[in-house]
């Protein structure tokens, strides 16, 4: 961001500050020793990360205004599209789990709210901005086939986007994590526990005595598995973006794991969703009011940025990829004389 020269002095240091990472740690900046206050004060407009403020830990210098700090800049966009894609789905599912039984068979099923509602949109949520942090990779790889070259700039939105797909992938993260403790929260639930209840005794009442439905138990013991192996990958690359981690790697380690372990979970919380939905897809009552359940939503663009993806492994795509990124430029044209 370009700052005016004139502009005060606070506003000077403040990128100074931001520069050195100083205003991460005020607690850093030590209390002088000897007592130095006037004569420091003069130096600390000029260089404040060295310059020893008398500052009380946790104070910044007096030069800097608060309120020109800005709060997480990069976090903005992905918390914007996070909180819009999460209240879609919320009411999406609000309206099929809730407000259908109570429009058309008068059953008050608002208890879901809280925690089956609010565990259906959170894994929504979760997925969709996992494939928007690998969308535009694909694209830019595209656009890099279609144009022959790799030294043609990105379109500015598609440059904004790959810059916050760090925070978007690290947003995705922490609501599949939450996704998880609500779903082993399950069989805790006192609702559970009374269908569970109801269940036994309406079998009791039709004489059956086994209850074992060999489909679901496959079904389950597959999808959770998926769900738990998707989230380690997660967790993993969430590891590796740590500065102190990813410090230890080199680059083209950083970036296997990225790459290798982000697809690998977004592949895996997809075969999740969809080993989940199982035979639902073609079961008319599951499509309340003509619509389509949750999870087939939710699987549909990580779906489509996984077959963008394969389609660029092709070995024809991927070869001329390989040599676009080396350097290689179509040739083009000359003009006519
Ligand atoms: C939990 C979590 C944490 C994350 N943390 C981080 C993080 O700390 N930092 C971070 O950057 N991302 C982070 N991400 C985002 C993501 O994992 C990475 O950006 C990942 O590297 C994206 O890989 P990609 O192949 O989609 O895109 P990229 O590797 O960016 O490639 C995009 C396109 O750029 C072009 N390209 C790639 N390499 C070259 C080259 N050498 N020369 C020319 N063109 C090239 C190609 O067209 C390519 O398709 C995180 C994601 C998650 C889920
Ligand atoms: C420990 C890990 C996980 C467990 C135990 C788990 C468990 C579950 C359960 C029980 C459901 C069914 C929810 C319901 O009955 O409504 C479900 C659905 C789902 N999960 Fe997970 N999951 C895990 C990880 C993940 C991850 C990492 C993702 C993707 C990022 C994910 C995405 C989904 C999706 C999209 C659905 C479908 C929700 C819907 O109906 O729309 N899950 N999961």
């Amino acid at each position: 961001m370009e700052r005016d020269p004139g502009e005060e002095q606070g506003d000077s240091d403040w990128v100074q500050l931001t520069e050195l990472g100083a205003w991460k740690q005020p607690h850093a900046v030590q209390k002088d020793p000897e007592g130095r206050e006037g004569a420091l004060s003069n130096d600390a407009h000029r260089l404040p990360l060295q310059a020893p403020f008398l500052v009380e830990d946790f104070e910044l210098p007096a030069g800097i205004r608060l309120k020109d700090l800005p709060l997480f800049p990069l976090w903005r966009l992905p918390l914007k599209l996070a909180s819009a894609i999460a209240t879609a789905a919320f009411l999406y599912t609000l309206l099929r789990d809730v407000l259908q039984p109570y429009v058309s068979q008068g059953r008050n099923d608002c208890y879901k709210i809280p925690i089956l509602v609010m565990n259906k949109t959170l894994p929504w949520t979760s997925l969709t901005l996992l494939a928007l942090v690998y969308l535009p990779g694909v694209l830019a790889a595209f656009l890099q086939l279609h144009r022959g070259t790799k030294y043609s700039r990105f379109p500015a939105w598609l440059e904004r986007w790959m810059s916050v797909r760090k925070q978007l992938g690290l947003l995705s993260f922490f609501l599949a994590s939450l996704h998880a403790v609500y779903s082993l929260c399950y069989p805790m639930r006192r609702s559970y526990r009374y269908k569970l209840l109801n269940w036994a005794y309406q079998q009791v009442k039709q004489g059956k005595e086994d209850a074992w439905v060999a489909d679901d138990v496959w079904r389950m013991e597959i999808y959770v598995s998926l769900g738990i192996v998707g989230l380690a990958a997660l967790a993993l690359v969430a590891i590796s973006s740590l500065p102190s981690v990813s410090d230890a790697l080199n680059w083209r380690e950083f970036q296997c794991i990225q790459r290798s372990l982000g697809y690998g979970a977004l592949l895996l919380g997809t075969a999740h969703a969809l080993v989940y939905g199982w035979r639902k897809w073609v079961e008319p009552k599951n499509f309340v009011w003509y619509t389509p359940p949750s999870f087939i939503l939710a699987t549909l663009l990580p779906g489509a940025v996984l077959l963008a993806k394969g389609a660029l492994l092709l070995p024809c795509l991927d070869r001329k990829l390989a040599r676009i990124r080396r350097g290689w430029e179509r040739p083009r044209p000359l003009p006519e004389p």
